[in-house]
């Protein structure tokens, strides 16, 4: 049946009434608070960086990789004057954050990208704490050095040093390997839609298409399938083995998949990981030994370090059919032998269905006042990708400020998809039960995944799969307040 059919039509929806108003202003009033500035200035130039023992020709903010980290707290202004010193156009956009429509960086939806030499200059209020990240909004190119955190702090975070705080941004990486984004972009859609309809007979499809499924499915062991690139080297915080300086006491680690396409699973060795919050909202705490975290998730987690502190500890994280790991060094003893792969990786993993949201973010129970059925479409083959959403009038996912609105994401399709909402945190709904707060969901292979937003931030907002390849290759679509 065409998607179409799942929407409630503009006449059955129920009108917004006077007692949603008071809820709207307030929104409204925490986007445009006038809370203190802090400046930020980003630019975006060709940049030679260290990975740990190689050195690469890429592209990179303020000539690093990540990028700077930026911190501020909830309710303050982000004055970010971006520099564009590539060759070519660049947007800006504030993952995760639910800012005013207009500073949300994506190219001819919210703004003009920023010419080769020219600058634009981003200002919004945080309104959430929690963790997000940056990077461009302009073709393949988060799949260079271009990208960071940024931290809005709550009281869990030490105000001062941020010792035992410790962002760890995961990346795959090929750029200046050999390869480059763009040219891995035209090998994938064999230069603009032709493909080699030869290369495979159906039995071979159907293998390979078993294979993916069992490899992607979230109670598994990833495996090299839930990628599409084949990429030499896995990165933590820019380096393929940092070592990361953690202090005495309780350690949180703000875990962000910055990667353009592949999911991480992620452990500590010798301890378990409890999970907070995760796309900057806090959930009821969950704790398990391991986790999967998708293109543009974010997991903050609690380490329970054992003994107290001074053990060196070992984070692995394993993307496509390699892995990168992270010493969190708390002390002196001796640190663990390179490539042991804790036994944690293979334990107790993360379920979407065991988080909920905390209390106080948890959306209030309401019908919905629309239901969009979202399917994804696509393989490997051609290589085009697409979520193809309801429209009307031409207008694709109308709402109205006010509404309640449920998304329904069907994967049709044998790949992962990630798919992240901007200027919102919806609300995942398992069997009719409240979920965790995300911006960002993985939906596995022909299954769907139902959540629930407020729709309390006019504008246009880009809806798309996160894997930067079948999002440049189609996969991306628009809801768009009427
Ligand atoms: Cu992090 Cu539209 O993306
Ligand atoms: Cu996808």
């Amino acid at each position: 049946a065409p998607a179409t059919e799942a929407t409630t039509p503009a006449s059955a929806v129920q009108p917004i009434g006077p007692e949603d108003e008071p809820v709207l202003a307030a929104e409204r009033a925490r986007r445009t608070s006038d809370g203190t500035v802090r400046d930020v200035e980003l630019t975006a130039a060709p940049a030679s960086v260290d990975l740990g023992g190689q050195t690469v020709e890429t592209w990179a903010f303020n000539g690093a990789v990540p990028g700077p980290e930026i911190r501020l707290r909830e309710g303050e202004v982000l004055r970010a004057v971006v520099r564009n010193g590539l060759p070519e156009p660049l947007t800006m956009h504030w993952h995760g954050i639910a800012l005013r429509n207009d500073m949300d960086g994506v190219p001819d939806l919210t703004q003009e990208a920023i010419s080769p030499g020219a600058s634009f200059t981003y200002e919004f209020t945080v309104p959430d704490a929690g963790t997000y990240f940056y990077h461009p909004h302009t073709g393949t190119q988060l799949d260079r050095g271009l990208y960071g955190a940024l931290i809005v702090e709550d009281e869990l975070a030490p105000a001062e040093d941020g010792a035992n705080d410790v962002t760890v941004l995961l990346d795959d990486w090929l750029d200046g390997l050999g390869q480059e984004p763009d040219e891995v972009l035209e090998g994938l859609t064999g230069g603009g839609g032709g493909h080699d309809m030869g290369a495979m007979d159906d039995m071979d499809m159907g293998a390979a298409a078993m294979d993916d499924m069992e490899m992607a499915s979230p109670g598994r062991p990833l495996g090299g399938d839930t990628s599409d690139v084949d990429y030499p080297l896995y990165l933590v915080n820019g380096k393929s083995a940092p070592e990361l300086p953690v202090g005495a006491g309780p350690l949180r680690l703000r875990l962000v998949n910055a990667g353009s396409d592949t999911p991480f699973r992620v452990a500590v060795g010798g301890a378990r990981l409890t999970v907070v919050a995760t796309d900057g909202f806090p959930v009821r705490p969950v704790t398990v030994d391991a986790l999967v975290i998708g293109m543009g998730e974010r997991y903050d987690v609690m380490v329970d370090v054992p003994g107290g502190s001074g053990l060196p500890l070992v984070a692995t994280v394993e993307g496509g059919d390699g892995g990168a790991r992270a010493l969190l060094r708390s002390g002196p003893e001796t640190i663990p032998t390179a490539g042991s792969r804790p036994s944690e990786l293979d334990g107790d993993l993360l379920r979407l269905e065991d988080l909920v949201a905390a209390d106080d973010v948890r959306l209030r129970p309401e019908t919905p006042d629309r239901t969009f059925e979202i399917s994804m479409r696509g393989d490997m083959q051609a290589y085009q990708w697409a979520l193809d959403a309801p429209a009307e009038d031409g207008t694709s996912m109308p709402v109205r400020e006010g509404e309640r609105i449920r998304m329904v994401f069907r994967n049709d399709t044998m790949m992962w998809h990630p798919i992240h909402l901007h200027g919102h945190t919806f609300q995942v709904t398992t069997d009719g039960k409240p979920g965790a707060r995300k911006d960002t969901v993985i939906v596995p292979p022909m299954e769907t995944v139902v959540v629930e937003f407020d729709a309390d931030n006019p504008g246009a907002w880009a809806l798309h799969c996160h894997n930067i390849y079948h999002a440049e290759a189609g996969m991306v679509t628009v809801v768009s307040y009427v």
